[in-house]
């Protein structure tokens, strides 16, 4: 923390934590969420530990898991990443338009393994929707992964099976899925999450193969407030030694 400290410099911010202090030290206004005796830093921790890396995390985990439990997926995946981007190449994030099946791989994964299962907002008025009256300050939890293993909308919905959002000619049809909440206070980190998990999905596939430690028969998750896997051990396989074996 004192060498990171010590390499800032005020109103030249290199990242978020240095505008949030530029922003912190120049508030005055004691109301203001920004100023220093508003415990400004609790929010921030709870957006980026919890918001953005226990659900980036959780879906990275999900993602080894299904691609080293489902070989045939992972090799399709890797035949399209040495098609599109080749194996020596670093991917960026424009490469991934040119992937139907790598974005319909992750929207399964999203689907069966969202990480955060239920959406949960607080009702500001009495209303009515859909005939039932929900009363001011009534908590609504929306159950996202009902929805998405929902046997009335999805066939086989227990299945992991990423063609079911391929077209006929191998198109990428995108789903209706709840993984990044929906309306107006759906998540903003939306775009960061999906290219940082692109990203990082398809280096680790260049160079590795995933082996699973063992077959599982059970993929569900430990569902709390997030969805976790239960066990992800998995053998990292370098590519390179597969050639020159
Ligand atoms: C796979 C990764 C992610 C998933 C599945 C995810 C999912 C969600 C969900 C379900 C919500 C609640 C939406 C609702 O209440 O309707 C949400 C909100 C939010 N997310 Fe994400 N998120 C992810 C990554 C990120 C990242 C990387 C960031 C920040 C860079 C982020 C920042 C936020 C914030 C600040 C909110 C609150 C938005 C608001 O209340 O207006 N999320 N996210």
């Amino acid at each position: 923390m004192e060498v990171y400290l010590e390499s800032r410099v005020q109103n030249q911010p290199r990242n978020y934590t240095d505008a949030l202090m530029d922003k912190i030290e120049a508030t005055t206004d004691a109301t203001s969420v920004f100023h220093s005796s508003q415990n400004t830093w609790v929010p921030f921790f709870i957006d980026v530990l919890l918001a953005a890396i226990e659900t980036t995390s959780s879906t990275q985990e999900w993602s080894i898991l299904f691609l080293s439990q489902f070989p045939e997926v992972q090799k399709r995946l890797q035949a399209e990443i040495s098609e599109v981007i080749g194996n020596v190449k670093c991917p960026v994030g424009s490469d991934r338009d040119r992937m139907p099946y790598f974005q319909a791989v992750l929207e399964e994964v999203f689907r069966l393994a969202p990480p955060l299962p239920f959406g949960f907002h607080k009702c500001t008025e009495d209303t009515k929707l859909m005939g039932v009256d929900i009363k001011k300050n009534s908590l609504i939890v929306f159950n996202f992964f009902g929805n998405h293993i929902d046997p009335d909308k999805w066939e086989d919905p227990d299945i992991f099976k990423p063609e079911r959002f391929l077209d006929g000619d191998q198109n990428f049809v995108k789903p209706e899925l709840f993984t990044f909440g929906y309306g107006r206070r759906s998540c903003i980190g939306e775009h960061v999450a999906r290219s940082q998990l692109f990203i990082f999905l398809t280096s680790i596939l260049q160079s590795f193969n995933i082996y699973p430690e063992k077959k599982l028969d059970n993929l569900r998750g430990n569902l709390t407030i997030g969805y976790r896997c239960v066990e992800c051990k998995v053998i990292f396989e370098p590519r390179d030694k597969v050639k020159s074996d």
